[in-house]
């Protein structure tokens, strides 16, 4: 068992031996930042950020063992010793006979729903994530999401959020067949979800489901140690087993799996696609020579591969599995004692705020994600990200009215390994700060926006400035 049980701090199981500055910068400075990124902290240099919880993908600290492999990378072209170190630690964790190596997920993600979906074909997940959704969508095909009905009340606490729903699941494939279905996924952790773990028996049951009619069964890989970990601890039956040995079992059941190594590899770029199936590797390994490269390096420098392939052993070290659950849970635990109204329980890799909770004094037009993403900048300096009505609502074009999604949170995402124990009791007095001044957030509205993946570029405004604005003028 990592650490003993007695000791109530979590301790980063690692030491710092090179750092790299923060900037330290005022409030009054922030505020005048924030307003000049039109209230969009994408927008904001990351200089100017304390603390960067805006995703935990490519912001990985690498450790020494992966810098030396870098030194050690290969850069010949074609089969360079580099290349078989990755293959060869892919196919022993995941047991994939065919490995196609990507610059990142979404490559990945590219190569397999162009080889597998036809145009109306639809793909069926617990989630999709939204470059998983565009890639479906790409490739012509219609993703459907079918999480477990305990996912879908945000204060509720379940264990295994991240469940695919068997019963709906068994009724799609009953209802289109092998002829409809292009293929199953599931994404592990669930992250549009509040990153969810999903059960060992929950995806052995899935799988068992897609192969009774005929249809392969696919895992989005990305956070899958950490899925491990939350298996471990919580799925009966599995408290004694290794880490290796639950991965081993979740990937013996799948046709395959896409991976971002920008995740649960501790990398800062790579990612893969993998299967079993010798004709489907074949139609992959084409299209990547078209759009990334050579099979043996595909979209990554010799070097990245190495990264990648130590940061994929150093995953499933149950000290550091321990320590990020434990942290991610502090976090959580600590703001749900101070009363922030949260996603319910802690994800593996962030903690998500319910921003329509925390400001009920704003409509979902009003922008209340936005709204709280801003405030932690200006109060702590804190870059998080929201995902609600900016990122998932709709526009209408003619009309220029608004429909709100579903839900308005905001993700606390957590880099692996950048920040202390110190760093994160900050973001706990940041959010509780602005939890307690929250009656004084104002609303936001868009002052411009794109048509696709509006929430990167996107400008927003107070309406009280644009009205005192517009007294000036008149
Ligand atoms: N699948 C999941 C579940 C993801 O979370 C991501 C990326 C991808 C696929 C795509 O991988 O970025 O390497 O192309 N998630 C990041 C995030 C961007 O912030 O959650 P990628």
């Amino acid at each position: 068992m990592p650490l003993d049980g007695s000791f109530r701090t979590i301790i980063e199981p690692f030491r710092i031996k090179m750092v790299e500055p923060i900037r330290m910068t005022r409030r009054a400075e922030r505020r005048v930042l924030l307003a000049e990124a039109g209230y969009n902290p994408f927008l904001l240099r990351a200089e100017d950020i304390l603390i960067d919880l805006l995703t935990d993908s490519g912001t990985s600290a690498m450790s020494q063992e992966q810098w030396a492999g870098m030194m050690r990378g290969d850069e010949s072209y074609a089969c360079a010793r580099s290349w078989y170190r990755f293959r060869d630690t892919v196919e022993r964790i995941f047991g994939f006979e065919h490995v196609i190596p990507t610059h990142q997920g979404r490559a990945a993600e590219a190569l397999l729903f162009g080889t597998l979906v036809r145009p109306g074909q639809r793909v069926l997940n617990n989630h999709h994530f939204d470059t998983t959704r565009a890639n479906v969508e790409s490739s012509g095909g219609l993703p459907i999401d079918l999480p477990c009905p305990e996912s879908i009340d945000p204060a509720t606490d379940h264990p295994f959020k991240g469940d695919i729903d068997l019963e709906r699941l068994a009724q799609e494939l009953k209802e289109h067949g092998s002829s409809g279905v292009a293929l199953v996924m599931m994404t592990l952790t669930d992250n549009t979800g509040g990153g969810q773990p999903a059960r060992l028996a929950n995806v052995q049951a899935a799988a068992e489901l897609s192969r009774s009619h005929g249809v392969p069964f696919y895992l989005d890989a990305c956070r899958f140690a950490e899925n491990a970990w939350f298996i471990k601890l919580r799925e009966d039956g599995q408290g004694d087993r290794t880490i290796p040995a639950i991965v081993s079992d979740l990937f013996a059941a799948a046709d395959g799996c896409t991976f971002s190594a920008k995740k649960d590899a501790f990398a800062n770029m790579g990612g893969f696609v993998a299967m079993r199936d010798s004709s489907v590797a074949r139609t992959e390994r084409n299209r990547l020579i078209l759009t990334e490269g050579f099979p043996t390096y595909g979209g990554m420098a010799g070097r990245d591969l190495e990264a990648v392939a130590v940061g994929l052993e150093e995953i499933l070290d149950e000290d550091y599995l321990h320590y990020r659950i434990a942290s991610t849970s502090y976090v959580h635990r600590s703001l749900d004692s101070a009363g922030v109204p949260l996603l319910r329980p802690a994800g593996g890799h962030a903690v998500y705020l319910d921003a329509r909770r925390c400001l009920p004094h704003l409509e979902p037009r009003q922008l209340p994600g936005q709204a709280l993403v801003a405030a932690l900048y200006e109060e702590g300096g804190v870059r998080s990200c929201e995902i609600g009505t900016v990122m998932f609502g709709r526009r209408n074009p003619q009309t220029g009215e608004e429909t709100p999604a579903d839900r308005d949170l905001v993700r606390l995402a957590i880099p692996r390994r950048v920040y202390t124990q110190s760093h994160m009791d900050f973001v706990i007095e940041a959010v509780r700060r602005v939890y307690e001044q929250r009656d004084a957030i104002e609303p936001l509205e868009f002052e411009s926006q794109e048509p696709v993946l509006r929430h990167f570029t996107a400008r927003f405004r107070r309406p009280s400035s644009r009205a005192a604005l517009e007294a000036e003028v008149s």
